[in-house]
């Protein structure tokens, strides 16, 4: 039915979502799908993909996150948005390579991207984590799990063991182009941080 998709099967689909993110934390929430969404349209575009699959998935992608930090919700998420891409009536071929997408977007999960639509919307993901909303997304998350600024489990330090890690795990070239000013950004933004508590343990 791809010829017959509509608005309105996306609007669809959004709103189904829409449930499910509303019981999420923020950094996880409908407005981090729809960056997602935005992210992998243009990725999509620029890397010959096909745009209504990324899409998708980039809409449902975390729709079966249970907690902020969760190892295993590629797979629930992707159980979930195969009922919801039924019932909206997308065809068996389209669900299937959604499904393919929304199960290898997260490295937890032990799936590797295989198609270039998973590859692109691995990459949206974590294009997400980078740059200003990136910072306000790990402070969002550090809210609800209680971590501190830096030094150990802190905001640092998942910034460093994940956020960074990401520049090496990027699958496309037009992903890592995007990724490189907002990744500096950050560093920026550490180094920054860093001064100014240097300045203030030397100014007692
Ligand atoms: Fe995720
Ligand atoms: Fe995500």
């Amino acid at each position: 039915m791809e010829g017959l998709v509509t608005q309105d099967h996306l609007q669809q689909v959004i709103l189904a979502a829409q449930g499910f993110y509303a019981r999420k934390d923020r950094a996880h929430d409908l407005e981090h799908a729809l960056r997602v969404r935005e992210w992998g349209k243009k990725l999509a575009v620029e890397e010959g993909a096909d745009v209504m699959i990324v899409e998708l998935a980039a809409l449902l992608h975390d729709i079966g996150r249970s907690g902020a930090v969760e190892k295993t919700h590629a797979e629930s998420s992707a159980g979930l948005a195969v009922n919801i891409l039924h019932k909206t009536g997308y065809s068996q071929d389209v669900v299937q390579r959604v499904k393919d997408a929304i199960v290898a977007h997260s490295r937890e999960g032990g799936h590797e991207p295989n198609t270039l639509e998973a590859k692109i919307l691995y990459d949206a993901d974590k294009l997400d984590f980078v740059g200003a909303i990136g910072l306000g997304r790990l402070f969002t998350l550090a809210g609800v799990q209680g971590w501190p600024l830096v030094g150990e489990n802190s905001c640092e330090t998942f910034y460093q063991e994940k956020i960074c890690g990401y520049q090496e795990h990027l699958f496309t070239k037009t992903a890592k182009v995007y990724f490189e000013p907002l990744f500096l950004y950050m560093e920026g933004f550490w180094r920054e941080l860093h001064d100014e508590r240097l300045k203030l343990s030397h100014s007692g």
